[in-house]
């Protein structure tokens, strides 16, 4: 066991390729690999620790930028990030709550990734969400070379299953929450045997009795 004091300290990650970002996923689950300790309707501040949270914001601090699901964002409407960080949201529906701090403490640096009919402010960059034209977009014309993505299920799987998701990190916190339907890592439609996707272990970390487990997929 070692002192949360070296835990993601000082994280670097590899260059960005050419058209796209340099892309990560971060979530905390159960042992029985649920990301939700309510519904899917409310936020999960408790699942992960103290000590989860401190290294959220850490891994944050290592992304230019950080996108998540319409239903992240609306399961937790106080959901905040350091205002230097441009902050990005999928959605089709554009049911949002534009009152929220995630669109008012930097305006400026919030784009909405929806079709071209759904209306957004004009305060905030209206993007596709055509995700893999728009990575391209926050790469050669944001500058943005790391992005991290914090789910939920339903975007991380968009984003994995067209294959952009250069690594993983994953928190295991010591609870079992059971459920058939609730949210795991990534749901979506599962892929193919074939396209089962392997990935290395890079770094491990016990604190407590909870695991923080770095991965990167293995290049074929
Ligand atoms: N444990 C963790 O680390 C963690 C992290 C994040 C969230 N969560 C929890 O996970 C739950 C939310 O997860 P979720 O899977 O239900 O939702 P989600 O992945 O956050 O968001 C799903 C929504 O994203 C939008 N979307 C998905 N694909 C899209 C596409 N191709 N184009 C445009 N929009 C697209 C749709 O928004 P519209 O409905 O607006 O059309 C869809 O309803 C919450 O309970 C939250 O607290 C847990």
């Amino acid at each position: 066991m070692i002192s949360t004091g070296e835990v993601y300290a000082g994280l670097t990650f590899p260059e960005a390729p050419a058209g796209r970002p340099y892309t990560f996923i971060n979530m905390v689950s159960t042992i029985d690999g649920k990301t939700v300790t309510g519904t899917d309707q409310e936020p999960v501040g408790d699942l992960g620790s103290q000590v989860d949270h401190l290294l959220m914001r850490r891994i944050e601090s290592a992304a230019d930028a950080i996108l998540i699901g319409a239903g992240a964002l609306r399961s937790t409407p106080g959901l905040w990030y350091p205002k230097d960080k441009w902050r990005f949201v999928l959605t089709r529906s554009g049911e949002l709550d534009y009152a929220s701090r995630f669109f008012t403490d930097a305006p400026e640096k919030v784009g909405v990734l929806a079709p071209a009919d759904v209306s957004v402010p004009s305060a905030h960059l209206h993007l596709s969400n055509d995700v893999a034209a728009t990575l391209d977009k926050l790469r050669n014309q944001l500058g943005i070379t790391h992005l991290l993505i914090e789910g939920g299920s339903e975007i991380n799987a968009e984003f994995l299953r067209l294959d952009l998701v250069d690594e993983l990190f994953l928190t295991l916190a010591p609870k079992i929450k059971l459920g058939n339907c609730l949210p795991t890592y990534a749901g979506g439609q599962p892929l193919d045997r074939q396209q089962v996707q392997n990935y290395d272990l890079l770094e491990h970390h016990q604190v407590g009795s909870e695991l923080f487990l770095r991965y990167r997929r293995v290049q074929s």
